[in-house]
Parts: structure tokens; C-alpha cells; sequence
């Protein structure tokens, strides 16, 4: 199972879309409530998680303009989509935002947005990133994985899992380049200080009813494990026994970035 599958976005949608800071939100409408209908780009807009939980919200006009480097998910937008009538328009383009940045006029944007993308881009593209968003007003990056996460009940492997797995979450994720992994909120966070008013905010899960979700993150806890070679059997056996009997839940730590332009 691969982490960008439509099947595991559209898994997370719903426990995404409860997650998110709705402090970011609020801002971003204040901040908003004198501009004009707002052009938004979506980086990494997978299956458009990010598209349905923020247009409604926002409370302007808005056009849209959805990015992904996957064929498959943006085909699979385009046929789904569906919004609100605040929306005027949506186009959708394939690029690879690490190796084409610069075919994205961002001057064009008053929101440049995206989710549950910032921790596998690599380190490089963050300052790229930032060298031409400068001047972008409102920067929106939500559900950062921030490098915590706990089931309980608790077993004595837990510290060591989640050890494993922020390692892998700062290789390659295919796409060519180490990803930064857990620390992407604090370095975005460091560059636009410069420009911006920043806000961190808490989007941590706190998944205890959902079996699918638990197991589909054991299955990739599962692949990590053994990609390193290593033996984890008792606490993998421990952890589906425990979603089985509906006695586990899984919280994990995520940030939503904001940055206004000052
Ligand atoms: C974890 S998914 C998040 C998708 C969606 N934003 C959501 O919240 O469900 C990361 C997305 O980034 C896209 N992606 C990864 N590398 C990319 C790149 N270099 N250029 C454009 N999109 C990329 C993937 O195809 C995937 O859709």
C-alpha cells in the first residue's frame, strides 16, 4: 500500500477534516474580510481533502487552482469534484512542484495552500519556496506530521516504532530527494517569520472508534519495519489485536502553519 493511494486520502479526509485548526481559519477570513474574491492554489491537492474542508469555510468568492504531480488523483478530482456556489472556477494542472516551481506564477494568488504535503518535500525547496512567495498574503500549510505519535495501550516497542518511523519519514519519498519529515512546520515557520506574521496550531489525531484508519497505519508501521529488516512481530501482533477488540487508540501530532503577509 502506498501512502498517496486515493484509497488512504480519502481514508484520512474525514479524520483530517475534523483535525484542522479551525484558530487558522478564522484568521484567514479576518484577514480576508476587506481583499477581493480570492484566487487559491492547492499544492499536493491528492484527491482534494484540503479543496473540501476549506472552501466552504472561507467566506469570500474564490477560484481555484488544483496541483498534483499524480495523474491519478487529479483525474479522480476532476470527475468527484464538488463545492460550494462561493466558487467560481477550478482548473487543475499536473506538475511536479520540487522540479517545475517555476511554472507556477504565485503572484497570481492571494492563498497559496496545501495538506499533509510540507513533511515530503525535501529541504531545498523550502527556501525556493519562500524566495518566490515572499510577497504571497496568506500561506496555508495544514496537518503537518510533527513527529509524535501513541497508541495505547502502551507496549515497551512503542518509543522505538515511532523512532523507525520518523527516520523513514525523512528518506526518500519517492520523489528523488531526502524529505525533511517531522521539522517541516519549524523551518517553514523559521523563513516566513521574516515576512509574515506566522501561527502555529495543533491538528493532532486522536483516532479511537476508526478500525480502517488504526490498521492502514499499522500496515505502513508494518512496511517500515520491514523495510529495515527488523522484528517487530510482538508489537504488531499486540496492536491489531487491540484494534480487533476495538481497546486501541492512535494520537498523532500534526501543526497547521499560517503565515499573513505583513
Ligand atoms: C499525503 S498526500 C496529501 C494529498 C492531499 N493534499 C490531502 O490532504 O489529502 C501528498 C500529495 O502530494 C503529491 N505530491 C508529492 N510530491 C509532489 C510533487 N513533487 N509535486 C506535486 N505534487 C506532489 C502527491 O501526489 C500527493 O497527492
Amino acid at each position: 500500500m502506498h501512502k498517496f493511494e486515493n484509497s488512504w486520502l480519502l481514508s484520512r479526509e474525514k479524520i483530517d477534516s475534523i483535525s484542522r485548526n479551525k484558530k487558522a481559519i478564522k484568521k484567514i477570513n479576518e484577514y480576508t474580510s476587506i481583499s477581493k474574491n480570492l484566487n487559491v492554489i492547492d499544492l499536493g491537492c491528492g484527491t482534494g481533502s484540503n479543496f473540501r474542508y476549506l472552501n466552504p469555510k472561507i467566506v469570500k468568492k474564490q477560484s481555484w487552482k488544483m496541483v498534483d504531480i499524480s495523474h491519478q488523483s487529479l483525474s479522480y478530482l476532476k470527475k468527484n469534484i464538488k463545492h460550494s456556489q462561493k466558487i467560481q472556477n477550478i482548473t487543475y494542472k499536473k506538475i511536479d512542484i520540487i522540479k517545475q516551481i517555476e511554472k507556477i506564477n504565485f503572484k497570481n494568488f492571494d492563498i497559496v495552500t496545501g495538506s499533509a504535503l510540507l513533511d515530503i518535500m525535501p529541504k531545498e525547496w523550502f527556501m525556493n519556496f519562500f524566495n518566490i512567495n515572499k510577497s504571497t498574503e496568506i500561506i496555508y500549510f495544514t496537518i503537518n506530521y510533527d513527529g509524535n505519535f501513541k497508541f495505547y495501550p502502551k507496549h515497551k516497542d512503542d518509543d522505538k516504532i515511532v523512532s523507525l518511523f520518523n527516520q523513514d519519514q525523512m528518506s526518500d519519498k519517492g520523489i528523488g530527494k531526502k524529505a525533511v519529515g517531522p521539522k517541516c512546520t519549524q523551518i517553514i515557520d523559521k523563513l516566513f517569520q521574516k515576512t509574515h506574521n506566522t501561527f502555529i496550531f495543533k491538528s493532532n489525531w486522536i483516532i479511537e472508534k476508526n478500525q480502517i484508519m488504526q490498521r492502514m497505519f499499522i500496515g505502513f508501521c508494518e512496511e517500515i519495519i520491514s523495510k529495515n529488516k527488523r522484528n517487530y512481530e510482538e508489537w504488531l501482533n499486540f496492536r491489531k489485536e487491540n484494534i480487533k477488540s476495538n481497546k486501541s487508540i492512535l494520537k498523532l501530532q500534526n501543526k497547521d502553519f499560517l503565515a499573513l503577509k505583513l
